[in-house]
């Protein structure tokens, strides 16, 4: 569906304005034989009713105020703010319609409540003015998406950062987590909360759609590995407006992780310190768990090696890679694409996959698969360009990874914005948000250069915005990933991103999300 933007006069906002010009009429004459002492013909063909009852009623007045008043003064309001919303300049205002006419329509419900159950008569002119009320309040609430999904983005926001936020974050970060995914995997598993939060925060635009390697795209947001990693949020996520989501880093066998602690929070550097190194439930409990229910949207798999010190050698590391790309390729999901990571800065194991020897033998492991899905592979943005370099150059003689994901955690303790006094809290851990922002770019920007067409690119690292997710699609990703954002600006992030993709694309004279993907950075 193709939503029209909100300044211009799409066909819900000329069935406002109409509606509340009747409205406005049937308050007015309302008004006008209230002011003139006189009671309106109430009867029409074969509806009668009794207008005389209701009008010279104890209900018809609040505060000594003639409700008939009460109606010009709302019918005026509505037609006021919607003509407002049609200037650019005054466009802010469409939040103000959702208040207002749920008002009107509660308070229609009310009178029309004391006309049939208190005062017992019916009056034609208050009946007719509650259902334009209604109709009015429905195509706000049911058919402006662009204005509801933004109304309730901002609400939650402010929600979320005064009060939530503040309260979750007095809570061991690890607590949060666990908490925020166990609500999220309840929301999902039932029909009515997932419709609800698709209606609350779901912005589906047509000019953000895509499709890569068989894979569609509804939105070019998505969530990267690592906050899912129990696989507990497939069932939501695309309610919450996900274009994709990874669960994982998944591992051939079961991992508690690293010890304690796993996660910290440096909130002035807006940042995670992340060492949870692939804790997860292994690959045959996840299968298991997800081969139960039905999977929404889509869902890719990221694949690393599993955490043990047993892991010794290049062989092993492959064996056990490869063996859950098995184990997920033979099962019966609907999973749509895998991640290759070979990036996890934190494991016990010491294979290193920069190695582009290493790196040659794991892609010949995978290419004996035949796998019949997409694999992008997970990047190192702490690596030098020229590391960075000859592992693409590896990666692009390998036929099945058609991406790459730009990038993972910050290992550089010293990155900007990263505060020396929150980094020193922490002895170990490697950190995610802003502190990954100039690095991701710089690499988005360098593989895009020469890498355009050869690896669709996903960026990801430090995005809190539509503004930031705009940048990295214009240096080169075709898709965008987060987590930190997320848990520092709120969970409608996501419908607040896509809303401001579709409004800075428009902003800049485009049509569609895959016309700007790279004008920043010059092809080689
Ligand atoms: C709590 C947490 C756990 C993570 N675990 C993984 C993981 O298992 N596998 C992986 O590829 N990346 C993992 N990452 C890295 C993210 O996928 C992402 O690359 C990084 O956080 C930068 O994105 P952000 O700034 O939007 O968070 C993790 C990040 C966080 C915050």
């Amino acid at each position: 569906m193709t939503h029209t933007t909100s300044n211009s006069l799409s066909f819900a906002k000329l069935s406002i304005l109409s509606l509340a010009t009747f409205g406005l009429l049937d308050a007015g004459y309302l008004s006008y034989e209230h002011a003139t002492g006189t009671i309106p013909q109430c009867s029409v063909g074969f509806l009668a009713s009794d207008c005389g009852s209701v009008l010279q009623s104890s209900y018809s007045q609040i505060f000594s105020i003639p409700l008939a008043y009460i109606g010009v003064i709302y019918y005026l309001t509505i037609l006021t703010v919607t003509l407002l919303t049609l200037n650019p300049k005054t466009k802010f205002v469409d939040r103000l319609l959702y208040p207002i006419s749920a008002g009107g329509f509660f308070a229609s419900l009310y009178f029309m409540y004391l006309q049939i159950f208190v005062i017992g008569a019916i009056c034609l002119f208050c009946t007719t003015s509650a259902f334009i009320s209604t109709v009015i309040a429905g195509v706000i609430w049911l058919i402006m998406t662009r204005e509801r999904v933004d109304t309730i983005s901002f609400a939650t926001k402010i929600g979320y950062q005064r009060v939530l936020k503040p309260l979750l974050f007095t809570h061991k970060p690890q607590t949060v987590h666990i908490g925020m995914t166990n609500v999220g995997e309840l929301l999902g598993k039932c029909l009515i909360t997932r419709t609800f939060m698709s209606w609350l925060y779901d912005y589906d635009s047509s000019k953000l759609c895509q499709a890569y390697h068989g894979v569609h795209f509804s939105s070019p947001v998505g969530l990267a590995a690592g906050f899912d990693y129990n696989a507990q949020l497939t069932q939501i996520l695309e309610s919450m407006g996900f274009g994709f989501q990874t669960i994982g880093t998944i591992t051939n066998k079961p991992c508690q992780g690293n010890p304690d602690p796993q996660l910290g929070r440096l909130i002035q550097s807006q940042s995670l310190m992340v060492n949870k190194g692939f804790r997860n439930p292994g690959a045959d409990t996840v299968i298991t768990k997800l081969a139960k229910h039905e999977m929404f949207g889509q869902i890719g798999v990221s694949i690393g090696t599993t955490n043990t010190s047993d892991i010794q050698t290049v062989e092993d590391a492959v064996i056990d890679i490869t063996e859950t790309f098995k184990k997920f390729e033979h099962s019966t999901l609907s999973h749509s694409y895998y991640e290759l990571n070979i990036s996890c800065p934190n494991l016990q194991t010491s294979i290193d996959f920069y190695n582009v020897d290493n790196l040659s033998v794991l892609l010949q492991g995978v290419h004996k698969l035949n796998i019949t899905r997409p694999i992008w592979v997970k990047m190192p943005i702490s690596v030098t360009n020229d590391q960075f370099d000859a592992i693409l150059e590896t990666l692009a003689q390998e036929p099945l990874i058609v991406g790459i994901i730009v990038g993972n955690l910050q290992k550089d303790r010293t990155a900007e914005p990263l505060q020396a006094d929150e980094v020193n809290q922490f002895t170990v851990g490697n950190f995610s948000g802003k502190p990954t922002w100039n690095r991701s770019n710089e690499l988005i920007s360098r593989a895009y250069g020469t890498y355009h067409e050869r690896f669709t690119i996903i960026g990801c690292g430090g995005i809190f915005s539509a503004e930031d997710a705009y940048t990295k699609i214009r240096l080169g990703a075709s898709l965008v990933q987060l987590i930190t954002g997320m848990i520092f600006v709120g969970p409608q992030l996501i419908g607040s991103i896509n809303l401001g993709l579709e409004e800075l694309l428009q902003r800049d004279g485009f049509n569609h999300i895959s016309q700007v993907i790279g004008i920043d950075t010059v092809k080689k």
